[in-house]
């Protein structure tokens, strides 16, 4: 552990004892220069730095508020069990009454000005007890393992493009991030939604400048972010891009009902009212954005574990059952979304921490996933684990619809992918997208020689 990091120890412990035991155990508050570092969202660029603060966290204040001049107060909740407990209890805590996602105080003031509302889109996400039972039940059919495994040749097609693709360079080199990982799963979402191939380029432009507005390489104007109108207005304009083009495709599956995702939502009942334009566009953005950036990342972090561990390559080359665990491990090592919050509705004691009705919480996935109580040596990459019990799409109510597709898409790529590789390798400096929320590979320069 890190000499400055030892000492912010020393200083928080210091505050506790002299503060009494019982005070300050009740009121648990992160390190100062800790909270900084865990909002900060050029920190995830340093997982190692982020993880670190984490793992001390889950060690010595499981449970506790990070106050900081930039965001409301919130619960930062780190350990496996707690995140479950949080989220099977989806009547306390609650998606609806404040924002989903950590953003500062100044840009949530300005969201509440323009939308009279938490948040900036409506979605199953912010939805709540029936409401949200009622739309994501119009999906959800679509979306379990019996329906996405009918898609599965249609995959292993385009896996096998990308792969081909990949493999046909003369240099055995790439960027696996741009030239792999984000084309695939965008390719894979965008066909189950309906958007054709000739527009997949201007989703995956407006999903990067969605989750990557903070990060000056993807956003569409990371000066924006300074202000938090101009940032508002940045990210309407963004969403007015989103919808414009969705407005159309309603339009035209209304007309033309097909066999996509995007013909269920255009056409949806709700009431026995058609689903509202606002509410259409909400659908498909999430499923549109959260679609593909999220799988991209662990298909990515897969690769980057392998290219560093060349004696797991050579195991899952020997037995290609091992991918499935792979493809966990993957998801757990790389956790694509960092978080989520919640807003508890009563007085609730969580891990001896008494949390207020009214309290936002943040449930840190990352930190669950490394949580080492659940996983042994948690920060190692095994391809073996016997349960891998990872919480990265979540849990309860909420827990994510895109799961076994996003399993799926992973396992058919490595299916095509690892059995014509015969070494891999790093040949450059990877990079990790600055964001608190959804993060993962950015730049992932690998060389690779072929079977
Ligand atoms: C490795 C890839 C993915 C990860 C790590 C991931 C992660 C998550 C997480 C953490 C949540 C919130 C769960 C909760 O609050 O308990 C979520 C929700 C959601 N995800 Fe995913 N996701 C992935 C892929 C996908 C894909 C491929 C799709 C769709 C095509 C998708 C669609 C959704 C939707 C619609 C929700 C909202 C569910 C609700 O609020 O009821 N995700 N995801």
């Amino acid at each position: 552990m890190g000499e400055a990091l030892r000492r912010r120890i020393e200083v928080a412990k210091g505050t506790m004892m002299t503060s009494g035991v019982e005070e300050v155990f009740n009121h648990a508050t992160v390190p100062s220069d800790m909270g900084e570092l865990l909002t900060d969202p050029r920190s995830f660029a340093r997982p190692n730095e982020v993880h670190e603060a984490l793992t001390w966290l889950r060690a010595n204040q499981p449970v506790s508020q990070v106050v900081n001049e930039r965001y409301e107060p919130f619960w930062l909740v780190t350990k496996h069990q707690d995140v479950m407990d949080v989220e099977r209890q989806a009547n306390i805590f609650r998606n609806g009454d404040r924002s989903t996602v950590l953003i500062p105080q100044d840009m949530l003031q300005a969201v509440e000005k323009v939308m009279h509302s938490p948040h900036l889109t409506r979605s199953v996400v912010n939805m709540d007890d029936r409401e949200h039972r009622v739309y994501r039940s119009l999906t959800q059919s679509w979306f379990m393992p019996g329906n996405i495994k009918k898609l599965s040749d249609r995959m292993r097609g385009i896996a096998r493009t990308h792969v081909e693709r990949m493999l046909e360079r003369q240099d055995g080199e790439c960027d696996f991030v741009s030239d792999v990982a984000l084309h695939y799963p965008l390719h894979v979402v965008m066909e189950i939604l309906g958007v054709p191939e000739q527009d997949e380029g201007r989703m995956l432009l407006l999903t990067q400048q969605l989750f990557g507005a903070r990060d000056p390489e993807l956003a569409r104007d990371a000066s924006a972010m300074a202000s938090p109108e101009k940032g508002i207005a940045m990210f309407q304009a963004v969403l007015g891009d989103f919808y414009g083009y969705f407005n159309k495709l309603t339009a035209d599956r209304r007309a033309n009902p097909r066999d996509d995702v995007a013909s269920v939502i255009a056409n949806a009942q709700i009431d026995g009212q058609p689903i509202s334009e606002r509410d259409a566009n909400g659908y498909y953005v999430l499923i549109a954005t959260a679609g593909h950036d999220t799988t991209s990342a662990s298909t990515a972090g897969a690769i980057w574990a392998l290219a560093e561990r060349p004696e797991l390559l050579k195991q899952v080359q020997a037995d290609l059952s091992l991918i499935p665990g792979l493809v966990e491990e993957a998801i757990r090592w790389t956790t694509p979304v960092k978080h989520f919050m919640r807003t508890a509705a009563q007085d609730y004691e969580l891990r001896g921490q008494r949390i207020k009705a009214g309290d936002w919480l943040m449930l840190s996935y990352l930190s669950a996933n490394r949580d080492e109580e659940v996983f042994e040596a948690p920060f190692d990459f095994r391809v073996d684990r016997e349960r891998n019990k990872q919480i990265a799409f979540g849990y309860g109510a909420h827990v994510c619809l895109g799961q076994h597709l996003a399993k799926l898409e992973m396992q058919i790529l490595f299916e095509e992918l690892l059995p014509r590789v015969k070494t891999l390798e790093i040949a450059g400096t990877p990079a990790w997208t600055q964001s608190v929320f959804v993060s993962g590979p950015k730049r992932l320069p690998i060389r690779f020689t072929v079977n």
